[in-house]
């Protein structure tokens, strides 16, 4: 018998990660996303993968522009999360913020622990989602803390 959803979303709520925001950019569109399903592909060459919701905004804008920025969340960003991962006010998640072009176009915003910046190499049509592999071209990291996802709910190292 296949697994329902509920118990999908019970066991994988077991699952304790990070959490990141992709961003990304086709010609004047820009948007993003939070995402926890992210991780490190290949070191040589540097590649990661998120996977994107076939129902999200954020995933045509991949598609088109073939890049995408990924922000590890530092402890605090919470309202940064909640901000790209709220369906209200979804258009002006930009507004008021500080980003910045990364190399690859995608916009780059200020503060996360950690960012990766990428262009995709592949994509892999599973499922409801998209995965997006990308080849990292540039990274940036901080000195902090970071963002915990577990149980449904943000948590820091020391919880
Ligand atoms: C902690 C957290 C993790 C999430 N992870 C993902 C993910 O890995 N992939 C995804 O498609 N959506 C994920 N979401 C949901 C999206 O952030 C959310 O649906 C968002 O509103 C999509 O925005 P868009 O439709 O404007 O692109 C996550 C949300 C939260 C709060």
């Amino acid at each position: 018998m296949a697994v329902d959803a509920e118990q999908f979303k019970h066991a994988l709520r077991r699952w304790p990660s990070g959490v990141t925001v992709v961003t990304s950019r086709a010609g004047e569109k820009i948007h993003g996303m939070t995402v926890s399903a992210f991780s490190s592909v290949s070191l040589d060459p540097p590649l990661v993968l998120v996977c994107a919701d076939k129902a999200s905004n954020t995933h045509p804008v991949i598609a088109e522009g073939r890049v995408f920025a990924v922000h590890i969340l530092a402890q605090g960003q919470e309202p940064l999360s909640h901000r790209f991962s709220s369906k209200a006010d979804e258009w002006r998640r930009f507004e008021g913020m500080e980003w910045k072009s990364g190399v690859t176009g995608a916009p780059i915003l200020p503060d996360a622990l950690a960012v990766l910046d990428c262009r995709v190499v592949a994509a892999h049509d599973v499922g409801d989602h998209v995965i997006y592999v990308g080849e990292v071209e540039t990274v940036q990291v901080a000195d902090a803390e970071p963002l915990l996802w577990y149980g449904g709910r943000y948590r820091s190292l020391s919880d």
